[in-house]
């Protein structure tokens, strides 16, 4: 079945097919409003959310879907015990899809390993989020105009911060991309992304502690918020808060085309001064985000309606005039050339069912 873990699972042509899908929903809504009649999401948040638990929802309400789901921990059977791999195989049995949201990280790829339809990664931990990703790409697109051909700051915590490691790994597949990475020394971007995203992939990139210094140069400024609930240390939290913030006077020397972005909740890393700027773009990028879920969801229910047929054309599985069928509604009764054919649908137990009416072989 197939899931988004990482936006590294999607190819770069598959990402511009859901941007283009997205700005067809932006200018037709309409045509949407009914693509996901009679289908379910069910929204697993163990992590506080407000843009992606609610745009989910949104996304779905919007397809005509229905929503289910709990927005914390304390509210689901994970209290009593419930391992993320259970809680995805029962979701498997209520809803089409599944969005999750978790501290561990690598808690999506557990559930997608066990359930049976499709799962999206809805943020893990410090690791990643895609479908912000996502959002972001298309922010860009529409904002600015191009996905090749940039300077793009990321300021803030690039250590924990989840947004920034998905986006690199995004930027990473288009051409002519300078990163200039803005933080404490404390918060610096991990070596692993450092190292096999930026390096690998030949990226130009520097490191630097003054906002003021990179401004000028950039496309797209990536402004993120210190992350209190990431620090061990709460002291070491209070000193690097307000490491950095973006008034009106620190963008005087910076591009007139500039975007500004952030993946929000902001705390004071942005002046709401900076609101009213037209290069601001962070509201927006919160809805862009909504549309991007929606091409998403879209995509992805149509693979697993594809791939349940496949399964069932496919004959993977099978043995053929091995067993009779003995069910007198069959059509195998009557169409007296069909071969009986039965697939094996549990191996522990030896089971085969006959792929007509689904009857036991006995
Ligand atoms: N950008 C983002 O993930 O916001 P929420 O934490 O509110 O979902």
């Amino acid at each position: 079945m197939r899931s988004l873990i990482d936006v590294l699972d999607l190819t770069v042509n598959e990402i511009d097919e859901l941007i283009e899908v997205a700005n067809d929903i932006i200018a037709n809504p309409d045509k949407y409003s009914e693509k996901c009649k009679g289908k379910k999401l069910a929204t697993l948040f163990y992590e506080p959310s407000t843009r992606t638990r609610l745009s989910f929802t949104a996304a779905m309400m919007e397809l005509g879907g229905n929503v289910l789901g709990f927005s914390e921990a304390s509210s689901s059977s994970a209290m009593k015990g419930e391992s993320v791999a259970d809680t995805a195989k029962m979701l498997s049995c209520y809803a089409d899809i599944i969005a999750m949201r978790s501290p561990k990280e690598g808690a999506p790829f557990v559930a997608a390993k066990a359930a049976s339809i499709p799962v999206i990664n809805a943020g893990d931990g410090g690791h990643c989020h895609p479908t912000q990703t996502l959002g972001d790409l298309l922010t860009i697109k529409r904002e600015v105009g191009r996905l090749n051909n940039l300077t793009v700051g990321f300021c803030g915590d690039l250590k924990y911060g989840r947004t920034v490691h998905s986006f690199i790994n995004a930027l990473s597949r288009y051409e002519n991309i300078k990163i200039v990475l803005i933080s404490p020394e404390e918060l610096k971007l991990p070596n692993y992304v450092k190292y096999e995203v930026l390096d690998k992939n030949n990226m130009e990139y520097r490191e630097t502690t003054s906002l003021e210094e990179a401004i000028p140069t950039l496309d797209v400024l990536y402004m993120t918020r210190i992350q209190q609930e990431r620090f061990v240390d709460i002291d070491e939290y209070n000193r690097l808060k307000d490491s950095y913030i973006l008034t009106l006077d620190k963008l005087a020397n910076a591009k007139k085309s500039l975007a500004i972005m952030h993946p929000l909740p902001r705390v004071n890393e942005i002046s709401v001064k900076v609101d009213e700027d037209e290069r601001a773009c962070y509201f927006k990028q919160a809805l862009y985000g909504k549309y991007m879920r929606m091409a998403l969801i879209l995509k992805l229910l149509k693979e697993a309606e594809d791939k349940k047929k496949e399964e069932r054309f496919s004959l993977d599985d099978v043995v053929i005039n091995q067993y009779i069928c003995t069910n007198p509604r069959c059509i195998t009764s009557t169409e007296q050339e069909l071969d009986h054919i039965f697939r094996c649908v549990d191996k522990e137990h030896n089971i085969f069912r006959c792929i007509y009416c689904e009857k036991r072989a006995n």
